[in-house]
């Protein structure tokens, strides 16, 4: 019960990985805070897991300091901030519109930045805090017809990173989580659209199936807690081994 009381503030934690993050950390008996743009999903998180609901977009910079504002009159303080609200535009360059472009960016590499400023800010003054970003294997390797997500995690990194050597002397701590593929409605939905399909995944990832959340929920809590109290400005990737093969093929065709 290493989060027992910690206030926890995970943003896009409605539903998919970020409710599940939630539910954990619930369960670890932290005050556990949902930063959600959805206010019906966000409510019901909330409801669900006794836990309290702030309505955001954090795509807003004026939405996030208010959002920051309000846990800290309500909590005192802020202890683990996770960036987890995210939004993906398929398409390859030359169709998206630049609409779609400031979307992606705005939610996951801007929002992150808007709650890097205003949470980091009560983070330094308490001299202690810890940031994740839950980033992708997407902000490490290309992928055709995802230019703003993988630019935007990309960028997610190198922020978590420039965080890290900022803050480090002051005793807050900044790391990246890159997941390899999770089943979510994000996910899902690529699969329905036929945008993606099972099989090319698992045919990728050397462990030969989908993570389960539990396997990323215990990777953000190592890097959200005291057991990586020396680890600041990681990444750590949390995919079956599928960066680490590299190969974007099925494993057959590689003979
Ligand atoms: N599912 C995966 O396999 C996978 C893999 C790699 C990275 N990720 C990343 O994990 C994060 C969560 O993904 P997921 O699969 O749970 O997605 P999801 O779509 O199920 O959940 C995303 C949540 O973010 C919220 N959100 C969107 N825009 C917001 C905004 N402007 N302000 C506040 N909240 C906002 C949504 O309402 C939703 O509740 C995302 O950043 C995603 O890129 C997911």
């Amino acid at each position: 019960m290493q989060f027992h009381e910690k206030v926890v503030v995970i943003t896009g934690a409605g539903r998919g990985i970020g409710y599940a993050l939630a539910e954990a950390f619930t369960e670890e008996g932290a005050r556990v805070v949902i930063a959600e743009i959805n206010p019906e999903t966000g409510a019901a998180a909330a409801q669900k897991l006794s836990a309290h609901f702030t309505q955001v977009d954090v795509s807003s910079a004026p939405a996030v300091k208010q959002a920051v504002n309000e846990v800290v009159k309500t909590h005192g303080r802020i202890d683990v901030w996770i960036n987890n609200a995210g939004i993906a535009h398929k398409g390859m360059a030359v169709d998206l519109e630049p609409e779609d472009w400031d979307a992606d960016i705005g939610v996951m590499l801007s929002g992150a930045f808007y709650c890097a400023r205003y949470a980091g800010e009560v983070m330094l003054r308490q001299g202690s805090g810890s940031m994740v970003n839950i980033a992708s294997v997407n902000g490490l390797f290309a992928q055709k017809a995802r230019a703003p997500y993988c630019s935007a995690k990309a960028g997610l990194i190198m922020l978590t990173k420039v965080l890290a050597s900022e803050w480090g002397a002051q005793g807050v701590r900044v790391n990246a989580v890159a997941p390899g593929i999770f089943m979510t409605e994000l996910v899902q939905q690529g699969i329905d659209q036929g945008i993606v399909k099972k099989e090319t995944y698992f045919s990728r990832i050397p462990m030969g199936r989908m993570g389960e959340m539990n396997e990323l929920i215990e990777a953000v809590k190592f890097l959200a807690g005291d057991e990586a109290s020396f680890v600041t400005g990681e990444v750590l990737r949390v995919d079956g081994g599928w960066t680490a093969y590299h190969l974007f093929y099925p494993f057959e065709e590689a003979f």
